[in-house]
């Protein structure tokens, strides 16, 4: 390795192979992608010659007779070790009924539409907070759709590129009937499920039919402390999902925790209405639905739900993989109830999120 002290007497270490993976000159000069081939060097190959000139480091590998010339800037904002400055890694804020009180975060139709400003704000509350509302909605088919589009593309799924949220004749999901829906994410049956969801209200003059929202990671959080073995469980055992109509039959395995390699939640699959036969061994089928049973029963807890009744032009914003959401059951009798939906995943929100900042 070599190891560089800065002025302020700070030091990083480089790895030879790591700086000959980023020679500048292995990138296209247009794309800035790696053209470098891995595989055509000795890992283990180390320089035999380093200096600084002015504000580079010139360095040679006297195997490969190849030199190679770094900025310093560079070396030091790319410091093997430290992650990179991402404008899309936002600290998420975690929420519990406070929230109700507090007020979700709301913005209007309007700006959203023509301000880029106001676009980045938005986005950026609906991202720690995994939940937002969006006001003053024009009172028109797909115009929830429009907002959904100035973040990034549409994710299309079997219920279409938008889908109606009414009760429905012969209905092929909970959704479309005036039942209760219990907190869920959606489409945990699907091998990705859709990131962004966003509901828009166009009426819903029905008694009943508040939404409820519950977020996922603080229910996870203090899972993790009051009853660890259960946490251990929803994060290491996964159970089957699946949708099934006339025309599709779509499966995955999930597990209701999803941990990263640090230790952090970074998605919840939990949908009790299209969880599948669960196919544990029997052994542990018990301990299993103790697990589960502890998760869905702190989510049945005032403590970590917010109920809205959405009027018509809001819409409801949030982070699928994170933030459940359910409604109370509704009257058809009382009034007329429809929302209409659409998903945008989290890869597309956070270029948009990148692309904003730095702007
Ligand atoms: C859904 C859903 C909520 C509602 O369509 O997936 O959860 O308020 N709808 O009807
Ligand atoms: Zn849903």
């Amino acid at each position: 390795m070599i190891q560089l002290i800065w002025e302020d007497g700070s030091r990083n270490l480089f790895p030879f192979i790591w700086l000959r993976d980023n020679d500048p000159q292995g990138f296209h000069p247009q794309t800035l992608e790696r053209q470098f081939d891995i595989a055509s060097v000795d890992v283990l190959d180390s320089i035999d010659s380093a200096e600084i000139q002015g504000d580079r480091l010139v360095l040679h590998w006297m195997h490969e007779n190849h030199s190679a010339s770094y900025a310093l800037q560079w070396l030091r904002d790319n410091q093997p070790g430290m992650s990179l400055n991402d404008p899309a890694d936002f600290p998420v804020r975690l929420w519990r009924n406070e929230l109700q009180q507090q007020g979700v975060a709301s913005s209007s139709a309007a700006n959203i539409l023509i301000d880029d400003v106001a676009l980045l704000s938005w986005m950026r509350d609906t991202q720690s907070y995994g939940l937002s509302i969006v006001d003053n909605i024009a009172d028109a088919s797909h115009a929830g759709m429009d907002i959904a589009k100035r973040v990034g593309f549409l994710r299309e799924t079997n219920f279409g590129v938008e889908f109606e949220v009414k009760s429905k004749p012969n209905p092929n999901n909970l959704a479309y009937t005036s039942s209760e829906l219990p907190l869920h994410t959606d489409l945990t049956n699907q091998e990705v499920p859709p990131g962004y969801q966003f509901l828009h209200c166009l009426a819903n003059e029905a008694e009943g039919g508040q939404s409820v929202f519950c977020d996922g990671f603080a229910v996870a959080a203090d899972l993790r402390e009051s009853n660890p073995e259960a946490f251990e469980i929803l994060a290491t055992v996964s159970i089957p999902f699946r949708f099934q109509d006339e025309e599709y039959d779509i499966r995955s395995r999930k597990t209701v925790i999803n941990v990263d390699e640090n230790g952090v939640v970074y998605e919840i699959c939990f949908n009790t209405h299209i969880a599948g036969i669960f196919d544990l061994a029997p052994e542990i089928m018990e301990t299993y639905y103790l697990a589960y049973q502890a998760y869905k029963r702190l989510t049945q807890q005032d403590k970590y739900q917010i109920k809205i009744k959405l009027n018509a032009g809001e819409m409801a914003v949030f982070d699928n993989r994170r933030v459940l959401h359910g409604r109370t059951a509704f009257d058809p009798n009382t009034g007329y109830r429809h929302l209409q939906g659409c998903y945008v995943d989290r890869g597309e929100f956070e270029s948009r999120l990148r692309m904003l900042s730095s702007a």
